[in-house]
C-alpha cells in the first residue's frame, strides 16, 4: 500500500489493452463527475467523460474530468500507476476517456467552487476513447469565441456547462408541461408535416412532391387548422409538442423553425383555456424553477396595455408608464406638439421618476437613436427642477399645460418627462422601446419576478394596403357583440383572440374560434379572399366546419420561449440545440444548400 490507503500498481497494465466495448462492459461507469463528496473516500470508482483540463505538477498529473453534470480532479501519480501516468502524460483538452481509481480526501486543497471539491480521484487506471483534435475554442463557460465559429462547431459548443444545463432544462419543462395535460385528459395527437398553407401571416417552405409535377407541399406554420379539424372529429382535448416552420425576418425570439405547445379544446370558452394554461404554466415553473406562482394570473384588454406601456406585451415589473397629453398641448406654442394633434396625431409621455439629474447632456442627445427605429422624428424631454421646468421646450408650455401634463404623467419636482408627437402606432412603439430601455439601463426590473399576464379583447383586424388582415388570424372569433357588425365595420370589431405575456415577452396566442361556416365565410370576404379563393385554399376547412363543429377555443405557447426566459437566456438559439443563424442558415451542416441536378429533375424543378 501506498500513502493514503492507494493500491500500487499491481502488475495490471496502467491503460486497459482490450478493445473499449470490452472494457465499459467490465468497467461500468459507477458514478458522474458531480456525484463524488468525502463520504465516498475509499471507495474505488470508474469515471467517464472529456479531459477539461491537464497540469503536471512536479510529476503528479491532475486532470479535470468533465461529464454533461460536472467535473472531478483526478490525480495521476506514477506511485499509483507508471502506465496511467504515462498514458495521463499524453492527454490532451477533450480526449474522451475512462478512469478506474480510488477517491481520496483533498485535506488541505480542497477546492469548494466544485461540487466535488473535497475529494479527487488517484487513478489506477485510464482508458482512452478517443482523441480530439485541438478545438478551434476552448470549451468553457467564459468562452470568448465569435458566434459564427461556436455555430459552425455547435457540436463542441454545446459542450459547455450552460448549454448542458440549458437542454436539460428544456427538456424538463416539455416533461412537465406533458404531464400537466395528460393529466388534464389531452391527448397528444401528431398532425401532418406535409401539408397545405396554414394562413400565419409568413411565407411558407414548400416541399416539391416527386410524384405530382409541378405540386407542393408546404410546412406547417402551425398545426392550426389539424386542431380544429380533430376538435370537429370529437376528440375534445388535444395537444402536442409540434414542429411549425416560418419562412420569415428573424429576430433573437423568432427562429425558423421552433416548437409550439399546442392545445385546443371543445365546449369551452376562454376561461376554460386560461385555466387549463395557468396550471401548466405554474408546474413548468414550479418543476423547472422551484417557484410557486400566484393563480390566476392577471388580465389586461389589448386597448389598456396599449394606452398604459405603448404595446401588447407590457413588461409589468416596472412603472414608467405612458400618458396621453394630446388635448392637453393640443393648443401650445410648440408647433411640433399643436400641429401633429390637428393633423390627426397624439403627444403622448414618459416620466421617469429622478430623471432630472440621472441623465448627462450627451445621454439625452443620444437618447433619440432609441425611438428613432420606430418612426420617431424626435425625442423632446423638460426636467422638473426644483426651480422650475428646465430643457429646450420647457419655455413653450405654460403653467396650466405643465399642471395638466405632470398630473396625467405622475411627475413630480426632481424628474424628467419624455414626449413624443406622431401618429398612434409611432408615438406607442417608440415609447414602448423607450419604456422598455430605461428598465433595464437603469435597472428598474426585478429579474427574479415571473410577471404573467393574459392580455385580452384584441382588435378582430388590423388595416393593410386599402384592406384589412387578421390581427390574430383568419379562424378567430369577432367578439360577441361584434358579430353583426364586423364585416361593415372591421376597424372598430372586436375579437376573443388573447395573448399570455411573461415579463414582456409573447409566450402564447389563441382565440376561441369560428365554428359557424358562414361567419367564416363573411371573415374570409372582409379579409379580401373570395368565396373561390377560400374553397381552393380552405374548401375542405370549410367542409368540416359544416358537419357540426362544436364551439371550441385553443391556444399555441413558444416552447423555445419558454425556455429561453426559464433559462434566464437572451436568445432562443441559447435554448435550442441545433439552431438557425439571424440568416436563416445552419452554419454547421452549410444549409440552404444547392442539390444535384439530377435530384432535380426528378422534382421537375428548373432554377432560374
Ligand atoms: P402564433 O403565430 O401567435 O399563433 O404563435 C404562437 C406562439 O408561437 C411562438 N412563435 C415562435 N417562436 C419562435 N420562433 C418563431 N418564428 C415563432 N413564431 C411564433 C410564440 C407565439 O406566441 N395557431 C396559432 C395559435 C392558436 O391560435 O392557437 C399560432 O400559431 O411564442
Ligand atoms: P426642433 O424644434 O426640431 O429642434 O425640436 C425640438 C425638440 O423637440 C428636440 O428635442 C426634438 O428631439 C424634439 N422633437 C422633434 N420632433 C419631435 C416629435 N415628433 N416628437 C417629440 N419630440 C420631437
Amino acid at each position: 500500500m501506498a500513502e493514503g490507503g492507494i493500491l500500487i500498481d499491481d502488475g495490471v497494465d496502467g491503460r486497459c489493452g482490450c478493445v473499449v466495448e470490452r472494457f465499459i462492459q467490465d468497467h461500468p461507469r459507477s458514478h458522474h463527475n458531480a456525484e463524488l463528496r468525502a463520504a465516498d473516500v475509499g471507495a474505488t470508482v470508474v469515471l467517464m467523460g472529456w479531459v477539461h483540463g491537464a497540469r503536471d505538477h512536479g510529476g503528479t498529473i491532475f486532470i479535470d474530468l468533465r461529464d454533461k453534470r460536472g467535473v472531478t480532479q483526478v490525480r495521476f501519480d506514477p506511485s499509483v500507476s507508471k502506465d496511467a501516468h504515462g498514458v495521463a502524460d499524453g492527454l490532451r483538452s477533450e480526449d474522451c476517456i475512462a478512469i478506474q481509481g480510488e477517491v481520496v480526501h483533498r485535506g488541505d486543497n480542497v477546492n469548494p467552487k466544485i461540487d466535488t471539491g473535497e475529494i479527487e480521484v488517484w487513478a489506477r487506471r485510464v482508458e482512452v476513447f478517443s482523441k480530439a483534435k485541438t478545438p478551434p475554442f476552448p470549451i468553457s463557460d467564459d468562452v470568448d469565441a465569435g458566434e459564427a465559429l461556436r455555430l459552425k462547431f455547435r457540436y463542441l459548443d454545446l459542450r459547455r456547462q450552460v448549454y448542458q444545463r440549458a437542454i436539460a432544462m428544456r427538456s424538463g419543462i416539455v416533461q412537465s408541461i406533458r404531464a400537466s395535460l395528460h393529466g388534464g385528459g389531452f391527448l397528444d395527437i401528431e398532425t401532418p408535416i406535409l401539408t397545405k398553407s396554414t394562413p400565419e401571416g409568413a411565407r411558407d417552405y414548400l416541399v416539391p412532391s416527386q410524384v405530382h409535377p409541378g405540386e407542393f407541399f408546404a410546412l406547417p406554420q402551425s398545426p392550426q387548422i389539424f386542431k380544429q379539424l380533430l376538435m370537429i372529429s370529437g376528440f375534445e382535448r388535444y395537444y402536442q409538442i409540434a414542429r411549425c416552420f416560418r419562412d420569415e425576418d428573424l429576430r433573437a425570439d423568432r427562429q425558423p423553425e421552433f416548437t409550439q405547445l399546442d392545445l385546443e379544446m371543445s365546449f369551452v370558452g376562454q376561461a376554460e383555456v386560461f385555466a387549463v394554461v395557468e396550471s401548466c404554466m405554474a408546474a413548468v415553473v414550479q418543476e423547472s424553477m422551484g417557484i410557486s406562482i400566484p393563480l390566476p394570473f392577471p388580465r389586461m384588454s389589448h386597448a389598456e396595455a396599449i394606452a398604459r406601456f405603448g404595446t401588447d406585451k407590457p413588461d409589468t415589473r416596472f412603472g414608467l408608464e405612458i400618458a396621453n397629453v394630446s388635448a392637453l398641448v393640443a393648443d401650445v406654442e410648440f408647433k411640433v406638439f399643436s400641429g401633429t394633434v390637428k393633423k390627426g396625431g397624439m403627444v403622448s409621455c414618459l416620466a421617469v421618476p429622478g430623471g432630472a439629474t440621472a441623465f448627462s447632456r450627451s445621454a439625452l442627445d443620444a437618447m433619440p437613436d432609441i425611438v428613432s427605429p420606430y418612426g420617431a422624428k424626435g425625442l423632446a424631454w423638460v426636467k422638473l427642477s426644483p426651480d422650475g421646468w428646465t430643457g429646450p421646450i420647457a419655455k413653450f408650455l405654460p403653467d396650466e399645460v405643465r399642471q395638466g401634463i405632470a398630473e396625467q404623467a405622475g411627475a413630480d419636482v426632481g424628474d424628467l418627462i419624455f414626449f413624443v408627437a406622431d401618429q398612434p402606432k409611432v408615438v406607442h412603439d417608440s415609447l414602448a422601446a423607450l419604456r422598455n430601455h430605461l428598465g433595464r439601463t437603469l435597472e428598474l426590473i426585478d429579474e427574479g419576478r415571473h410577471d404573467f399576464l393574459w392580455v385580452t379583447d384584441f382588435p378582430m383586424f388590423d388595416k393593410a394596403d386599402g384592406g384589412w388582415t387578421s390581427s390574430h388570424h383568419p379562424f378567430t372569433s369577432p367578439a360577441t357583440d361584434a358579430l353583426d357588425t364586423f364585416d361593415s365595420d372591421p376597424g372598430g370589431a372586436g375579437s376573443q383572440a388573447y395573448d399570455l405575456v411573461l415579463n414582456g415577452v409573447e409566450l402564447g396566442s389563441g382565440s376561441v374560434r369560428i365554428h359557424d361556416p358562414d361567419v367564416q365565410a363573411r371573415v374570409f370576404r372582409t379579409l379580401g379572399i373570395s368565396d373561390e379563393e377560400a374553397k381552393g385554399r380552405f374548401g375542405f376547412f370549410l367542409e368540416a366546419l359544416s358537419y357540426g363543429t362544436p364551439p371550441h377555443a385553443g391556444i399555441a405557447l413558444g416552447i423555445d420561449r419558454i425556455a429561453m426566459l426559464m433559462a434566464g437566456a437572451d436568445s432562443l438559439r441559447e435554448v435550442t440545440a441545433f439552431p438557425k443563424t439571424q440568416r436563416a442558415t445552419c452554419l454547421m451542416s452549410e444549409t440552404p444548400s444547392t442539390v444535384d441536378p439530377a435530384q432535380l429533375q426528378e422534382l421537375h424543378i428548373k432554377v432560374r
